[in-house]
This record gives structure tokens, C-alpha cells and sequence, in this order.
């Protein structure tokens, strides 16, 4: 993984408490750095225990901010603060229609799933059957039974349960694929990293009845997009 010192493998010897603490005090680094301010994500990371969706040899790393390597090709988990800062900017919140391209190790997928809450809707598109597997078992075993798991390219979106009012994209892409702007709903948002001249933007695009408005976030580093719509 370019652009990121990943850490050696090692067998775990944190305790539940020791996460716990961990978990406690990344929330608070969150909120202080001002990645994370809406209360219904910030409950959301306080209750999802994310060493639960890193593979064993990798769990004691899971609060540190670097992305972590998943079974599978080119498969990470995004660092901790990823998730805010896709899903403050998306403002994912009760009730929304979610869709996620890149179910990875399944925990954006879980923390989405406490967002919307039991009227929302989660559907999460993983195109690596390993790492599809590797998400599936998680988001099981964590008790989230009511994620729409899709093994497929992302890039197409899943238009048998569109409009969507959030997508994201959680791999690298030239272009924001076409077929999601058209899954996602009028007043939608969709949030993508999209390479423009060697840089990824995180870009924002709202869908609005008068057209399309786009801003960037900030830079990051995501793994590509593959498939028809592959960077
Ligand atoms: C940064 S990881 C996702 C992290 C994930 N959201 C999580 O919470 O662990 C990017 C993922 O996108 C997947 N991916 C790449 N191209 C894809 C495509 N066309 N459709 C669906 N998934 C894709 C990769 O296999 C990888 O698992």
C-alpha cells in the first residue's frame, strides 16, 4: 500500500477492554480534530467494535490511522477517520437509502447500518469474492443480518433497489461511474475519490432538480476502482 507504513503482523493480546478504552478515546480525537459531530454517527462509532472486522494478525492496530490489509486483492479497510469524513460531508442520517461500493472488511457498512437505523436501508457492492466472504462473515457474526450484501462490480451500482439519498465509493475512480448518478435520488448526495491529474479529490456531488453540483473535500489515498469503470 503506497502512502502508508502498514504495520508488521502480530498475534493479538488486547483485551474487550482494552478496545473499548481504544474505541473511546478515538472518538474523542475524532471529535477534537473535527471529523465527527453528528450524534448519530458518533453513537454509531462508540458501538460498532472495529477490531472485529480486521483479520487477526492485524486486530491490536485497529484504532491506529492507517488502513489495514483484508483477504483478498488490494483489499484494505479505510483508516478510522474515513468514515467520518465520508459520512459527515454525505450527512448519512435515520431513515436514508445507503449504498456503499467496496464492502471491504463490512465495518462502513455496519456503522451505516446504526446510522439509518431499522427504517433505513443498507446496501454494500463487493467486487472481490474473497474480501466479499471476509465482509460476509463479519457482518454476521457482529449480528448485522440486515445488510444487503451484493458480490459484483460497484461501478454499475444495484439499480433492483435504487434511488439511493447516499452513495459512496470507497475505491479510487477517474470518473464517478454514471450508473450511480442515476441510482441516486434527486436531492442525493454521493461522495467518491476521483483521480484528477495523479491526485485523488475526495469529491461531493449533490443530485439536485436543476442539475448536478460537485465540491472537493480534501486529498486522500484509496485504493482503485476496478471493473467496467476501473481508474
Ligand atoms: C478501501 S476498501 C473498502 C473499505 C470498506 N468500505 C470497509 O469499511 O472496510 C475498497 C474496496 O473496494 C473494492 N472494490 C474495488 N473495485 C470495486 C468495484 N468495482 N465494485 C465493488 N467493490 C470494488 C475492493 O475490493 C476493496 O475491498
Amino acid at each position: 500500500m503506497q502512502g502508508w507504513l502498514v504495520p508488521p503482523p502480530k498475534r493479538s493480546t488486547k483485551s474487550p477492554k482494552d478496545f473499548e478504552r481504544e474505541r473511546a478515546a478515538k472518538v474523542r480525537w475524532l471529535i477534537t480534530r473535527g471529523y465527527l459531530g453528528a450524534e448519530r454517527i458518533r453513537r454509531a462509532f462508540l458501538k460498532v467494535p472495529r477490531e472485529d472486522f480486521i483479520p487477526p494478525d492485524y486486530r491490536d492496530y485497529a484504532y491506529l490511522e492507517v488502513p489495514l490489509p483484508l483477504p483478498g486483492t488490494q483489499a484494505t479497510i479505510s483508516c478510522p477517520h474515513s468514515y467520518p469524513l465520508f459520512y459527515e460531508p454525505l450527512g448519512l442520517d435515520q431513515d436514508h437509502r445507503f449504498l456503499e461500493i467496496g464492502t471491504g472488511s463490512g465495518y462502513g457498512a455496519a456503522l451505516a447500518r446504526e446510522v439509518v437505523g431499522p427504517q433505513g436501508l443498507v446496501v454494500s457492492v463487493e467486487i472481490d469474492p474473497v474480501t466479499f466472504a471476509f465482509a460476509k462473515a463479519n457482518l454476521k457474526r457482529a449480528g448485522y443480518h440486515d445488510v444487503v450484501l451484493v458480490q459484483g462490480d460497484g461501478g454499475l451500482g444495484y439499480p433492483e433497489l435504487s434511488p439511493y439519498d447516499r452513495i459512496a465509493v470507497t475505491a479510487a475512480c477517474s470518473t464517478i461511474p454514471p450508473p450511480l448518478t442515476e441510482q441516486l435520488a434527486i436531492g442525493g448526495r454521493l461522495i467518491a475519490p476521483v483521480i484528477e491529474q495523479g491526485t485523488q479529490n475526495l469529491l461531493l456531488l449533490e443530485k439536485t432538480a436543476e442539475g448536478i453540483r460537485t465540491r472537493v473535500i480534501g486529498e486522500v489515498l484509496y485504493v482503485s476502482l476496478r471493473g467496467a469503470y476501473a481508474a
